[in-house]
């Protein structure tokens, strides 16, 4: 049985247009570490206030354990939370800021102090447990947070874009703290965040919102390698599109320039033929040459060289395909040096091939 299980769950906060959770349906395992990722105003945030109890579905069920929790409050609901603005409180020291959800649970000093001690060194933060927040950086403050939101033993923890106030490298410590602690303490964790590096580094699987609703849940491998619609494609990674009529048949698609372009076919076969259909490839997959016998790939697309960019261990070529289309579509290929043809020249015409297996249509 699933730990957290939402049912068919909506909610619509008063006078905005649209539902911020829009039929919502997601099992959370025990011990799982998901991740809610999408672009701003998606229902992230909404989701999670509903999981905490700071927010009330207007229907719907939402089970932890098996029992439904919409009308137990939040404090009842043994759940722990970071959120990116839930800050720590200015007057109190650290071990005071770490102790209060024990106070007020009205736990005994010397249990207090115990689980205090624990909590701070499992985030690496002994020696700091006199000091006030403002003496702290921000990495440490959320590691406050952190121990703050662990110390009651939560079977669940919450956290809201909590190291987005972080620069890049504090960031990238920060997630390796919270891998390790979630593969320590075997806590189930329900993260949040914009950042698709940062999802695809710490979660067992990502929820992809969009509009109040999920477009795929999956582990971030399959994301990447098998979006189920362009959204997901585009959201994760870099990626290349191009529209065209789809002929279910041969799983290709023809560009508005004439060309046919083989893929993966990862939709039902239109009602009426000539459909218009979404190809998307990732930049890694492209192949760079001049023609299409150099390249040696069945799919084979012509384009003109825009720009050409050199990022250290990688070429970035810019290009625009498509024919007959204005504006032309730009598609971005990632070359390695050795597979750089040479003498380019930005303005010249050249062939971006890729596999029909690295490649979907929608
Ligand atoms: N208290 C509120 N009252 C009215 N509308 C709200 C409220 N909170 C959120 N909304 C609306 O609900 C929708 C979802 O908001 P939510 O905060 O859940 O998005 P989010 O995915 O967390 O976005 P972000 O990435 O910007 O934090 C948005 O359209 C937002 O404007
Ligand atoms: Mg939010």
């Amino acid at each position: 049985m699933a730990l957290i299980e939402f049912d068919h769950v909506f909610k619509h906060y008063p006078g905005s247009a649209s539902a911020a959770v829009d039929d919502l349906n997601l099992h959370i395992e025990a011990g799982e570490f998901l991740t809610l990722l999408g672009p701003s105003g998606s229902g992230k945030t909404t989701t999670l206030m509903l999981l905490a109890g700071f927010e009330a579905p207007n229907s719907g069920t939402i089970r932890l354990g098996g029992n439904a929790i919409e009308s137990l409050p939040a404090h009842q609901r043994q759940i722990g939370v970071v959120f990116q603005n839930y800050s720590l409180f200015p007057h109190m020291t650290v071990a005071q800021n770490v102790a209060f959800p024990l106070s007020v649970r009205k736990q005994p000093a010397a249990v207090i102090a115990d689980k205090v001690a624990a909590a701070l060194a499992k985030v690496h933060l002994q020696g700091l447990a006199e000091r006030r927040p403002q003496q702290l950086s921000g990495g440490q403050q959320q590691r406050v947070a952190l121990a703050r939101a662990l110390v009651f033993e939560p079977r669940l923890v919450l956290m809201d874009e909590p190291l987005s106030a972080l620069d890049k490298k504090l960031r990238e410590e920060m997630q390796l703290e919270i891998r390790r602690l979630h593969r320590e303490l075997g806590v189930t964790m329900v993260f949040v965040t914009h950042d698709q590096s940062e999802a695809m580094t710490l979660s067992d699987r990502v929820a992809v919102f969009n509009h109040g609703r999920i477009e795929q849940l999956a582990s971030p491998q399959t994301l990447y390698d098998a979006p189920a619609n362009p959204f997901v494609a585009n959201f994760l990674g870099d990626n290349n599109v191009l529209t065209g009529a789809l002929d279910v048949g041969a799983s290709a698609i023809r560009t508005p320039g004439g060309q046919w372009l083989q893929a993966r076919l990862r939709r039902a076969a239109p009602n009426g033929d000539a459909a218009a259909a979404t190809l998307c490839v990732r930049p890694e997959f492209l192949r760079v040459g001049l023609n299409a016998q150099e390249l040696g790939t069945s799919n084979c697309l012509n384009a003109r060289l825009l720009d050409v960019i050199h990022q250290g261990d990688h070429w970035r070529l810019v290009a625009s395909v498509g024919g007959v289309a204005e504006p032309a579509p730009q598609w971005f290929a990632k070359v390695s040096p050795a597979a750089l043809p040479s003498g380019l020249t930005v303005g010249q015409s050249l062939c971006l091939g890729f596999a029909p297996e690295d490649a979907w249509i929608f």
